[in-house]
């Protein structure tokens, strides 16, 4: 009788266990049977969180390519000013971003092979320097300042003060030196052939609206520093 005293009082703890680990057993059940549309769930919420961050960057993105749009005086965009020690010398009078130094006499190198004879017109040019270019040459020939920045750049808006940017002419067709008559030389067609393999791109092209076309200049594209500097003006804004 005592013994069966024991087991009736074991007996209501386990009638206890077993209808836990039955319902433990159904709500696993009802997890499995619910776990695709769970899976469904986070899948799509996990994507629209993919979605708008991506909107958010893609906003941001165009929110800064608006700046620099906004930030342009004339057509052109604006250029700090090279440090200094930057700068080498690739012609006795004309200064070159040491980055580009390499190609740029590489390019000449192998255009002479062709039998083209390339001649580096300017090269790095000062704030200072451009500030004379646009304003005294703005007085001297009497040209509003949407007109002179047709064909020259604001001080603190050229490619020149990089010195990433290089004027090329052909040295057997002075005459053409700066000239739109430039493209009809072979020094010309041969850099729109081949430039690109040394990293120059021509800067001002035809379809440019504020700026003229100029064939002879070109800047340089080939390092992290030159595609940093060149990024704004390669989106399309
Ligand atoms: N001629 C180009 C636009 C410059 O002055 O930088
Ligand atoms: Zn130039």
């Amino acid at each position: 009788m005592e013994q069966n005293k024991d087991i009736n009082q074991l007996d209501i703890p386990l009638a206890k266990r077993i209808h836990l680990d039955n319902s433990n057993s159904i709500l696993l059940k009802k997890l499995l049977i619910f776990s695709p549309v769970l899976i469904l769930l986070f899948s799509i919420f996990g994507l629209r969180l993919i979605r708008s961050t991506e909107i958010v960057s893609l906003r941001n993105f165009n929110f800064q390519a608006q700046i620099n749009h906004g930030h342009r005086i004339l057509g052109h965009l604006p250029y700090a000013e090279i440090p200094k020690e930057k700068l080498v010398l690739v012609e006795p009078n004309i200064e070159v971003h040491r980055d580009m130094l390499d190609s740029l006499l590489r390019m000449r190198e192998e255009a002479k092979k062709d039998g083209i004879y390339l001649v580096f017109l300017s090269g790095y040019r000062s704030i200072n320097l451009q500030n004379e270019i646009f304003y005294t040459l703005k007085s001297v020939r009497n040209q509003e300042a949407a007109e002179r920045a047709r064909v020259s750049a604001p001080p603190g808006y050229s490619e020149h003060s990089t010195g990433f940017a290089i004027d090329i002419g052909d040295a057997t067709q002075r005459g053409t030196d700066f000239e739109v008559e430039f493209e009809n030389t072979d020094a010309f067609k041969w850099l729109t052939k081949n430039a690109a393999k040394f990293h120059f791109k021509l800067s001002f092209n035809k379809d440019n609206k504020y700026i003229d076309y100029e064939p002879w200049h070109w800047r340089y594209e080939g390092s992290i520093e030159a595609l940093k500097v060149f990024e704004s003006s390669n989106r399309k804004l």
